[in-house]
């Protein structure tokens, strides 16, 4: 039963303003609300709040980028944000902006609350300059040869051909990623928050009533082990945030108001709904707090975050529920295998409700990753919620209409059926409060087994055949439609749409938990509407192949002659040594060559660069068989501009000397050349 009613707030992570959401991001969003959707048909009073991430660099760069303000930016992500998190049916209390009036002042207030505690530094640090554009550079945003291994192209932070780490000054060639111009090294002063003031109660929150789930309390023990730096919270201008009150030309940086969002975002819906804000974030208060987020951001939120809550007087939370990340087909998503799926073109192809049941198929409570495999997706929605699930209602509604007009007879032939149903109840509740969703599915399609069991041993449509055998019919499809009932109260968190419409089918007001105490008797249900189609394949490559086209248009078109943009002047047939050494040619292998159906002269190749791979067409086939090629080195052009040809997208362009047609020379292995190798 029922526990007396719980104040419950929830948050997702904020998303960043610049960018669409895709499928990787809707494992927190649609696990979230699930939880929340389960909460609220308990009962309790459960409120969920999100918001974009509206500040940092990225977004005024590329708000830059496209020659509008940061302002127009970020109302434009936001609303295209919302337009997918409602298709996928993520159904925020509130959806608001880090950006916004209220977050402004909770950043002042705990910035001023941690400042009156001592617990910010302020010291003068060298960091990388853009003497062009006049601002100081993100690591990110500086670029260069990695000081240890060499690799090209890399960041400013760390290489990913090595995997060193390291800081910007310590590339070499370095330069800027926003202008290109050689960095110079520049002092300012910067303020800190001394998260190592914070330690003990960090220690003690961590390790004590599951605030952290059990593999992050290892991970959290080995940062406490190598120290709690000083966190650098404050950027100079030009800068996209919040300045920091009477510091002219300082801003927050981004990490700094964006988990205080959450405050915000709540803070803004308490406003309009009547509700005491200190109830929830009051130090002494008694609601439950949980963020939902993803493993890469979890040092904000069980470190920085609780200790800037801890320091400014405020509840700290009750958990963080930390998730990992989304694979597809096995694989990191790639937009060249069209496995970088947007929500948007996953929606125009596909019901939100057959996602949202593939990953609660799949999550539980842990860190580990999830993986989509295209096919599995659609054998197990088919098999479970089209052959399962909506077949116990399509087998029995039509007797119920025709035979008895609409009416569920007046008991349940096998009681002990559908009380064992309803018992699973308190299991199911608890696996879906412990996020064990795929547990809860598990369980829930055993109910279903047993209930088309049922149905197949009563077999209703023989007995419909014979006049006097009428009272078994009612009563089995009336055990049966029970049995759906339950099925569905269970699914409702996970198909909110398909539960709505159950609903209208059994003509009952919802599914509130307790409800499927009382069965359905003597009750007449409407007319059965077909609930959900089966995923067909050719709706999964329409949409793979969606995701291939939504890649950044290629910068030079296929035409041979490219035009100078600058008209007048005649195309010149030599090229300056700048624009030569844009060119990054790099030594690869070719890992796997392949023929193209349909092309006579093009090769479809596999190119490891030393750990990455890219796809290209080479119109080679004239000189090599796909055999020949592989395990050979070529010499590619790695920062060509992705091109869609008629059988895919080239990721870039291989050479091979020679005149043409049988005379085509690629290079052969050799001990010194490495795949990922930069030519000078
Ligand atoms: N803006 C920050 C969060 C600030 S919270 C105060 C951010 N934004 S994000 O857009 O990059 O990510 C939003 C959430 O989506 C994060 O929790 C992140 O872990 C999650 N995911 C993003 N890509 C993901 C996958 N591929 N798989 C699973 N979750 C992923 O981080
Ligand atoms: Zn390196």
């Amino acid at each position: 039963m029922t526990q007396n009613p719980r104040k419950i707030l929830v948050t997702s992570a904020l998303p960043y303003a610049n960018g669409p959401i895709h499928l990787g991001h809707l494992v927190e969003y649609i696990q979230t609300d699930i939880w929340v959707r389960f909460q609220k048909q308990r009962g309790h009073q459960c409120t969920y709040v999100c918001a974009d991430d509206a500040h940092g660099t990225p977004i005024m760069l590329k708000a830059d980028q496209l020659g509008i303000s940061p302002q127009e930016l970020i109302a434009k992500v936001s609303t295209e944000h919302q337009r997918d998190f409602a298709g996928f049916m993520v159904d925020f209390d509130n959806y608001y902006s880090t950006h916004s009036d209220e977050n402004r002042d909770f950043a002042a207030l705990i910035y001023k609350r941690l400042n009156d505690g001592g617990h910010i530094a302020r010291r003068t640090i060298t960091q990388a300059y853009d003497p062009e554009k006049q601002m100081f550079l993100p690591d990110r945003f500086v670029k260069g040869e990695c000081p240890k291994c060499g690799a090209a192209d890399q960041y400013g932070d760390s290489c990913e051909a090595c995997g060193a780490t390291y800081s910007p000054v310590e590339l070499k060639n370095a330069y800027s990623a926003v202008s290109g111009a050689k960095p110079i090294e520049k002092d300012s002063e910067h303020f800190f928050f001394k998260l190592g003031d914070f330690e003990q109660f960090l220690r003690t929150w961590v390790n004590t009533d599951d605030h952290v789930q059990e593999h992050m309390i290892h991970k959290l023990n080995e940062w406490f082990e190598s120290g709690l730096q000083q966190w650098d919270i404050s950027r100079d201008a030009p800068y996209w945030g919040f300045e920091i009150p009477d510091a002219p030309g300082k801003y927050f940086y981004v990490w700094l108001d964006a988990p205080i969002g959450y405050m915000a975002s709540f803070k803004n819906w308490c406003d309009s709904n009547d509700v005491e804000f200190d109830d929830y974030w009051g130090e002494s208060s008694e609601a439950e707090l949980y963020h939902f987020i993803g493993k890469d951001i979890a040092y904000f939120h069980t470190l920085f975050w609780p200790a800037m809550l801890k320091g400014a007087g405020f509840r700290t939370p009750t958990k963080v529920f930390c998730h990992g990340f989304l694979t597809v087909n096995g694989q990191k998503m790639s937009k060249s295998r069209g496995t970088f799926i947007m929500a948007e073109s996953y929606l125009k192809h596909l019901r939100p409700e057959y996602l949202r049941y593939y990953f609660a198929a799949k999550l539980g409570s842990g860190i580990d990753d999830i993986d989509l495999s295209l096919d599995d997706f659609r054998m197990r929605v088919n098999a479970d919620l089209v052959n399962k699930v909506v077949n116990i209602a399509s087998r029995c509604a039509g007797f119920i209409a025709k035979k008895f007009d609409g009416q569920l007879g007046a008991s349940l032939v096998q009681p002990e059926l559908y009380k064992d149903a309803v018992k699973m109840g308190e299991t199911i509740a608890q696996a879906y409060e412990q996020r064990e969703y795929a547990r809860a599915m598990r369980e829930i399609m055993h109910i279903a087994d047993r209930a088309n069991q049922y149905i197949d041993a009563a077999e209703p449509w023989v007995l419909a055949k014979q006049p006097e055998r009428a009272q078994d019919v009612q009563d089995s499809c009336t055990l049966g439609i029970n049995l759906f009932r339950v099925i569905l109260s269970y699914l409702a968190p996970i198909l909110p749409q398909v539960a709505d419409e159950a609903a209208h089918f059994l003509n009952i007001d919802g599914f509130a938990w307790d409800d499927i105490q009382t069965p359905l008797l003597n009750h007449r249900i409407n007319k059965f509407k077909p609930l959900m189609q089966r995923v067909e394949p050719e709706a999964i490559d329409k949409m793979v192949e969606d995701s291939k086209q939504s890649m950044p248009a290629p910068a030079a078109p296929t035409a041979p002659a490219v035009k100078s943009p600058l008209a007048a002047e005649p195309v010149a047939d030599t090229i300056e040594f700048p624009d030569f050494a844009k060119v990054d040619l790099r030594i690869v292998k070719i890992a796997k060559a392949e023929h193209v159906e349909g092309a006579d002269k093009l090769l479809r190749l596999t190119l490891d660069l030393g750990g990455e791979t890219r796809n290209v067409f080479a119109g080679i086939k004239s000189a090599y068989t796909p055999e020949q090629l592989e395990g050979k080195l070529t010499v590619m052009v790695a920062n060509l501009a992705p091109r869609k040809m008629k059988f895919g997208v080239s990721e870039g362009m291989v050479l091979a000397a020679g005149p043409g047609g049988q005379d085509l020379w690629i290079l052969e292995p050799h001990q010194g050349a490495q795949p990922g190798m930069r030519i000078k």
